[in-house]
């Protein structure tokens, strides 16, 4: 972290305590840290506090005109390589999903296009709690990092997740982000300032421009009646992420959706399809393509006798049901007489993952497999984090558990890579 610049962002929570600390840490590691502190940070924890610990001024106030001619709050979040949210209170995470800005935390979060690690904490059953779900559902989707929060006993008294992770992750965290050491373009020890003009690092360049990128993502549900239908507990959570990292590499993507449950992402062509034979026809019609990824937990099997009204219980016995084998879209894309030069597949196995997977690319026919164990004490189907071994023609490469948003940027600088060399 030597020579790197880091804006500290303290909401209002007990966790606050602990940001002394983290400063402390941060200027340890060779890193120039500025602070600003929230009304409710505030309460916890003192702008004198953390402007001694950090050798430059605490920011609080929006509209500080001293500070505004000195420093505009954009410049103040423009120029850090890393903004940190420690703690980040349900509140504060709730006005980054949805673009609220009323002081100055808030908005430096919504006027800057640095990376931003957040650190939530907060009481077991707000963080639970269906709205935080969601929130957190967008943050991760807007390609903000997360670390913790941990399990274990409360201020409140309560026990459960929501602590707020310990000052050395959220600095193993952040070390993550940002990389391996850039040369020093600024003292360390002063406060930010923008740099000149000479030394802004130009945007990266977008890998995937002019590239069009088919995702498949979700479950389907195969009706039984106008009612009732056959599922899986697939979220979409991988599939929407690879969609937003082909997007932000400059692809343009057809996301090709089963009734999932979270929301698309923006700036894709969204096709909303519910049955396995819906997402096969979808997809048909998206092709040409340079690239798949067929990321969908595609039902096995559909209906053939599926009823066009309710059907009742009227004593006389359960409804026997027969099926048919639904159409296998991996499968057929990869031998279409248009197959994209890269098709990738996903393998959900609960035992034996890299024989199932290896088996599974050869059978399909695909270029890539990347496998997944989902046996329920992974926690993996319908959550936040993903193991993956990814499976080629060269062999079998196992990646650290990583969230699925990690996952979908690894996999679509791959993606980049392969489309570039011509190689798969
Ligand atoms: O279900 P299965 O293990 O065969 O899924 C492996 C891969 O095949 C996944 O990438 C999935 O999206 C794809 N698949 C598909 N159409 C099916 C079944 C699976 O595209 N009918």
């Amino acid at each position: 972290m030597q020579g790197k610049r880091i804006l500290l962002i303290v909401a209002g929570g007990i966790a606050a305590y602990k940001t002394p600390e983290l400063v402390r840490l941060i200027r340890k590691a060779g890193a120039s840290v500025t602070t600003v502190l929230t009304s409710g940070g505030a309460q916890f924890v003192t702008p004198l506090t953390l402007s001694a610990l950090s050798n430059a001024p605490c920011h609080s106030e929006l509209f500080d005109l001293t500070r505004e001619a000195e420093m505009g709050h954009i410049e103040l979040s423009r120029s850090a390589d890393l903004i940190v949210v420690a703690p980040a209170t349900a509140d504060l995470m709730a006005k980054m999903a949805h673009g609220l800005a009323d002081d100055l935390a808030s908005t430096l979060l919504m006027a800057t296009d640095t990376p931003v690690l957040i650190a939530p904490a907060m009481n077991v059953r707000m963080w639970d709690h269906p709205a935080t779900r969601r929130n957190r559902a967008i943050l991760a989707d807007d390609d903000i990092d997360m670390v913790g929060p941990d399990e274990g006993g409360m201020a409140c008294g309560e026990w459960g997740e929501g602590r707020m992770a310990e000052p050395e992750a959220i600095m193993q965290a952040m070390g993550e982000l940002l990389g391996p050491p850039a040369p020093a373009l600024t003292d360390a020890s002063a406060p930010l300032r923008l740099p000149p003009e000479s030394v802004i690092i130009p945007p990266a360049p977008r890998r995937l421009a002019g590239r069009h990128v088919i995702v498949t993502s979700g479950p389907t549900h195969e009706p039984i009646d106008p009612v009732r239908y056959i599922a899986n507990r697939s979220s979409g959570t991988q599939g929407t992420a690879i969609a937003a990292a082909l997007r932000d590499m400059g692809a343009r993507v057809t996301f090709v959706t089963g009734p999932a449950t979270s929301p698309p992402p923006s700036g894709v062509d969204v096709v909303r399809v519910e049955t396995a034979r819906q997402m096969h026809e979808a997809v048909q019609a998206a092709l040409p393509a340079d690239a798949a990824v067929m990321a969908a937990a595609v039902a096995d099997w559909h209906v053939t006798n599926a009823a066009d009204r309710k059907v009742k219980k009227d004593g006389s016995g359960a409804p026997s049901l027969q099926m048919a084998e639904n159409p296998d879209i991996l499968a057929w894309i990869s031998r279409a007489a248009q197959r994209p030069r890269l098709v990738v597949g996903f393998a959900a196995e609960t035992d034996d993952v890299v024989a199932n997977a290896t088996a599974k690319r050869s059978r399909k026919g695909c270029d890539w497999i990347l496998a997944n164990d989902v046996s329920p004490e992974t926690g993996i189907m319908g959550g936040d984090e993903n193991a993956i071994t990814m499976v080629t023609e060269s062999g079998a490469e196992a990646w650290p558990r990583m969230t699925k948003v990690k996952v979908a940027r690894r996999l679509a600088d791959r993606i980049a890579d392969a489309l570039q060399d011509g190689a798969r």
